[in-house]
């Protein structure tokens, strides 16, 4: 059975978890692909709120196989704590697997991120602090330090040694820090790599193995299109590729293993850090949907940006990745508003454009154009099927189908499970 790709449309949180909860009912495997614990993926279930960083969220499923895949880069110490949460409230991990060309986040890369962050001063990216970016830095600059050195102590000695005195030249006289010593390293990271043994496999050769069993193969990207490293809004972008081909390369699965593309758009739109953002709200609106929407950032609990939906970003993301399905997330935020603007063309320098331009710079000067919708004002939560929505909810969603040219084929009304609507 083919593989589903499951990707963020906009700017992160667009409520991946929850949507990868729902369609891995019948799923044999969930791979998490990318990222690192700058990802925050919530689901809610009777067992309560589930915040995951890096373990998939189909481990919630009980017959299901989860797998953290090679193109994730991985704190041990995160990880660990991640199951230990996971043990204690009676959610086992006998299914999860963690791949051995997975890189390892070591502790210099946190460190390197807050310290270059404080370095760029008001140029300063609003990264989530975890070491991400200089994790990937380090993995495609051929240095970096994979899980399979975990479990050989030799290498993980002869990596160290490679590595530090690199970090400690640039603490120490770039940064006007201390170094780290690479004894105590050695110490942490033995007993994490024996801790982390049993769960590791060849990954990419049990998800192959799933899809020629006739298994359903779902691909949990974490971030999202607009935060790409090529085709985000650069250099606010993450390090990683969210999109579905760089899914596909971190789960290892090919193009023609893919049949279903599923983009995760939020009802608006938020961002976390900084970058360009035309739909941007800072005023009541804004604020409102912050509020009733709890936008503040699952990782970091930072304020996250709000904003209407971006038509022309969606639409871009939905052609990127060769999308087939929509899900639409926290329609219910959207219950209280009169009236929705939806903006469906940039204008630039007095030109329309359809496409978000490569410069942050010029992308900040596009001025939206935006079409303005009558609001529902009716509860939508508890509803469970699209045609049972308020007329004026249907014609919303109609416009973002419109807008993006491909089906919706689920609606988000609540954190929980069971707040979906479905086509
Ligand atoms: P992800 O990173 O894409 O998985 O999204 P996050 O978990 O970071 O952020 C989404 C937030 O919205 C979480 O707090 C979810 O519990 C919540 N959420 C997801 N879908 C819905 C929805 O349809 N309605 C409401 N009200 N909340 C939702
Ligand atoms: P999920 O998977 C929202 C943002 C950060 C920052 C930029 C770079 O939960 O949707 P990084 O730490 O990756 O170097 O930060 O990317 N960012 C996210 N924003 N959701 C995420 O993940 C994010 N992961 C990174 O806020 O702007
Ligand atoms: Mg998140």
């Amino acid at each position: 059975m083919p593989a589903t790709v499951i990707i963020g449309g906009q700017w992160g949180d667009e409520g991946k978890g929850k949507v990868t909860d729902a369609l891995s009912e019948d799923a044999g495997v969930v791979v998490r692909p990318n990222g690192s614990t700058n990802a925050g993926h919530t689901v809610v279930t009777d067992q309560g709120i589930f915040k995951f960083h890096l373990v998939p969220s189909g481990v919630l499923r009980p017959g299901c196989t989860s797998i953290i895949g090679a193109g994730v880069a991985v704190p041990p110490a995160d990880l660990l704590e991640e199951i230990d949460m996971l043990y204690r409230r009676g959610v086992t991990t006998d299914n999860l697997f963690l791949s051995d060309r997975a890189h390892v986040v070591m502790p210099y890369h946190p460190l390197l991120d807050q310290y270059e962050e404080a370095r760029r001063g008001s140029h300063s990216l609003g990264t989530t602090l975890r070491g991400n970016g200089p994790a990937y830095v380090d993995k495609f600059g051929r240095r970096g330090i994979r899980v399979a050195d975990l479990l050989d102590e030799s290498a993980l000695v002869e990596q160290i040694a490679l590595n530090l005195p690199e970090k400690n030249a640039l603490f120490e006289h770039l940064y006007g820090k201390s170094g780290l010593d690479a004894k105590k390293l050695l110490e942490d990271f033995s007993a994490w790599g024996e801790r982390l043994a049993p769960y590791v496999r060849q990954t990419e050769v049990m998800v192959q193995d799933a899809l020629d069993g006739g298994q359903r193969v779902l691909v949990e990207t974490a971030q999202a299109s607009l935060l790409d490293i090529d085709y985000g809004t650069y250099p606010y972008v993450t390090s990683s590729s969210p999109t579905a081909a760089g899914a596909c390369q971190g789960a290892g699965i090919g193009p023609t293993q893919v049949d279903r593309v599923v983009a995760v758009f939020k009802a608006y739109t938020t961002r976390v850090g900084g970058g360009p953002f035309p739909t941007e709200d800072p005023g009541a609106a804004g604020n409102l949907m912050r509020e009733r929407g709890k936008e503040f950032g699952t990782t970091t609990g930072r304020p996250r940006r709000t904003g209407w939906f971006d038509g022309v970003v969606a639409r871009y993301t939905a052609r990127l990745n060769g999308v087939t399905q929509i899900a639409v997330t926290k329609l219910d935020i959207l219950d209280e508003f009169d009236e929705i603007p939806i903006c469906t063309g940039y204008r630039l320098d007095g030109n329309v454009i359809d496409s978000p331009p490569a410069e942050a710079e010029i992308y900040s000067r596009v001025e939206p154009v935006y079409e303005t919708l009558p609001g529902w004002k009716e509860e939508t939560s508890g509803i469970d099927a699209v045609h049972k929505l308020p007329a004026n909810a249907r014609r919303y969603l109609d416009r973002i189908e419109e807008l993006v040219g491909r089906p919706i084929i689920m609606v988000g009304l609540g954190p929980a499970r069971r707040d979906l609507a479905l086509r």
